[in-house]
């Protein structure tokens, strides 16, 4: 199986169920990356893990430096990423503490460095972007879920706001409108120098709250809380199955 890193976001810092093999302080061309890098081994699977926040949580999305992360992944060998992200719901399948695997993705992010093509004088390079997610990525996460016969959301449109605030009532309402599903501010750059670095990424995104505007009262801090450890526990378990059957997969396939 391809070595898979995990980019564990709000909620998922730390990994209990790795067992830590090494950690691993990665230096690039763009900077640090939020965290070490940490090696483990996740039922038969070699896993790098990579907290998007730092360890503890005190980077925010706009000033993650996402070209950094990405870098660390693919030079500690990562082949495949999966990104764990806590998202509000907008549309009403996505009830908070539900799991969703986007599809599709719309940027509202801004001021981020978000290309590795930025050097002058040197070619640039357009990359399809047609679909964001690696689709066999997807189905995968998707199946796991199947046999665990979790109730997730197998679709969805992933709208990337620029944070940290949350957005306004009208700006969700704008968002549906353009067709989204869900909102999160980390979604963006990530999956497109993901793509650039030519690396398969999918998204498991976690539903904290209901979006601005979607729910009578305030968006409090201990709800999402609530909601992101028991999405967060179903997400572990996602992740296992995943692992679990990639092992069966690695050992028929020997
Ligand atoms: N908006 C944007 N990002 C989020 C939200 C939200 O409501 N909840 C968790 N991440």
């Amino acid at each position: 199986m391809k070595t898979t890193a995990i980019i564990g976001g709000s909620g998922l810092t730390k990994m209990g169920s790795l067992k830590i093999i090494e950690q691993t302080h990665q230096q690039t061309p763009y900077g640090l990356p939020s965290s070490a890098c940490t090696i483990g081994e996740l039922c038969g699977q070699t896993i790098i893990f990579l907290a998007r926040h730092g360890d503890p949580h005190t980077i925010a999305p706009h000033k993650v430096n996402y070209r950094a992360n990405l870098w660390a992944l693919k030079q500690a060998g990562a082949e495949q990423i999966i990104a764990v992200a806590a998202v509000g719901g907008i549309t009403p399948e996505m009830q908070p503490a539900r799991i969703a695997i986007p599809e599709q993705i719309i940027d509202y992010s801004y001021d981020r460095e978000h290309t590795y093509f930025a050097a002058e004088l040197e070619p640039v390079n357009h990359i399809d972007f047609s679909y964001p997610y690696d689709e066999n990525l997807r189905q995968q996460l998707i199946n796991s879920a199947t046999a665990l016969q979790l109730n997730i959301q197998p679709n969805g449109v992933y709208g990337c706001t620029q944070g940290p605030r949350l957005e306004t009532a009208a700006e969700i309402t704008r968002l549906q409108r353009d067709g989204c599903d869900l909102v999160g501010m980390t979604g963006m750059p990530e999956a497109a120098l993901a793509r650039e670095l030519e690396i398969p990424y999918a998204c498991i995104a976690v539903v904290a709250n209901w979006a601005a505007g979607k729910s009578s009262g305030e968006i409090s801090m201990p709800e999402i809380i609530k909601n992101l450890e028991q999405g967060m526990t179903d997400t572990e378990q996602l992740l296992q199955q995943f692992f679990i059957h990639a092992s069966i997969q690695g050992s028929t396939d020997d």
